[in-house]
């Protein structure tokens, strides 16, 4: 259907790795049908990374305009004058952006530089996507409030499970009425660490193989010792339960806690351990392995899969999975959430692009 009243997104990419790519592909694959059945047009306006500086657009990113996101994907977008890793904060004030996509590192000690990027985006009157967990976790609360008072969009979807709709869960099916609690398998690492040590794999082998395919870090302690889980787990509180909760409240037990013969006991037994992430609305907000059934929800998923269960006041029990996400899954959840933010400003919730 053909749009009549297009409506212009100037983005500011900071962080172009893994994530930032796959979304730099998936807009170029994406672009026709944003226009066509969303009535959005999409141009780069800054790109900071890390290796390649911050470069803003000199055009001031018109519809058709802005940095070349083929040559970027080339490697060709370079700062003349390299800024480092400080460039990005220092370009948002005056760069031509509507929405700012923060998808750079993740700092596990206060969510920095990403909070303010994502505050220096908001001061100059850019939305906020963030794949980045760090400003959640870390000032996820102070954030909405600024987002709320602007009139600015604060989206995060990413920052959970892939793709698996946890805010378009929140805001879709369960527009009306409370959610009691959650349960949550978001953490694919373990979830793959410990199938391989139900089938017999040692521990040390598991995580190798882990590391060797690509779904654990180099340093996997982040994953295996819970920490990955228990971010997602205070997010999936403010989200969910609209509850100030944040990192440090989390209590966390890691994989350490599994005996080396619990894996393949809990499968001989029908089950499958996994890290569980829990929360309600009044109680500890928790994230610990446990064994659950193999032919359940939480237990049911094979290999890196995610999944989510909540309970809500007035919808009953709802259960979604998603299936082996790679790094496509999670660039969809940025595109989810622009497109998420084109709809807030039809419905005049927060406000249009200047673009
Ligand atoms: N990979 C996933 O599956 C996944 C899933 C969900 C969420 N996330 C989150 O999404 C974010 C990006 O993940 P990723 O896998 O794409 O990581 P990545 O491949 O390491 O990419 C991050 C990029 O950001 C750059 N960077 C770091 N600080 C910067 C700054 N101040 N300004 C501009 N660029 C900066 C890094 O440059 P250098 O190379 O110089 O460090 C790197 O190129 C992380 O916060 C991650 O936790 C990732």
């Amino acid at each position: 259907m053909a749009q009549v009243d297009l409506r212009h997104w100037r983005l500011g990419l900071v962080g172009f790795g893994n994530v930032g790519q796959a979304f730099g592909r998936l807009l170029l694959e994406a672009e026709a049908e944003l226009r066509e059945r969303h009535g959005m047009t999409v141009a780069i306006g800054l790109l900071a990374t890390g290796p390649g500086g911050t470069v803003t657009a000199a055009d001031g990113a018109p519809p058709g305009g802005g940095i070349d996101l083929r040559a970027a994907l080339r490697g060709e977008i370079v700062d003349e004058r390299p800024s480092g890793r400080a460039g990005a904060l220092a370009a948002i004030p005056d760069a031509p952006i509507d929405a700012l996509v923060e998808m750079s590192w993740f700092d596990p000690v206060a969510g920095q530089p990403a909070t303010s990027h994502v505050r220096a985006g908001f001061a100059r009157g850019a939305h906020a996507i963030t794949t980045n967990k760090g400003p959640l976790a870390f000032h996820g609360p102070e954030l909405r409030a600024e987002a709320t008072e602007r009139r600015l969009g604060l989206r995060y979807e990413a920052t959970l499970m892939a793709c698996l709709p946890v805010l378009a869960l929140r805001e879709s099916a369960v527009p009306v009425g409370t959610i009691n609690a959650f349960e949550a398998t978001p953490n694919s690492t373990t979830s793959f660490v410990l199938d391989m040590m139900a089938a017999g794999h040692g521990r040390g082998d598991a995580v190798a193989e882990a590391k060797r395919l690509g779904i654990a870090e180099a340093d996997p302690s982040f994953d295996l010792d819970g920490w990955d889980a228990a971010v997602k787990a205070a997010i999936l509180a403010q989200c969910l339960l609209g509850r100030d909760v944040r990192l440090a409240d989390v209590e966390r037990t890691g994989l350490d806690a599994v005996p080396d013969g619990e894996p393949a006991a809990a499968a001989a037994a029908g089950c499958r351990v996994r890290l569980v992430a829990r929360g309600s609305a009044a109680g500890p907000v928790r994230v610990a392995p446990e064994r659950v059934p193999a032919a359940g929800l939480l237990g049911g998923g094979q290999g890196t899969s995610q999944a989510l269960a909540i309970e809500t006041g007035l919808a009953g029990r709802l259960e979604i999975c998603l299936v082996e996400p790679r790094i496509e899954q999670t660039a969809y959840a940025v595109l989810m959430d622009l497109v998420a933010l084109n709809r807030d400003v039809s419905s005049g919730r927060i406000r249009p692009p200047q673009g």
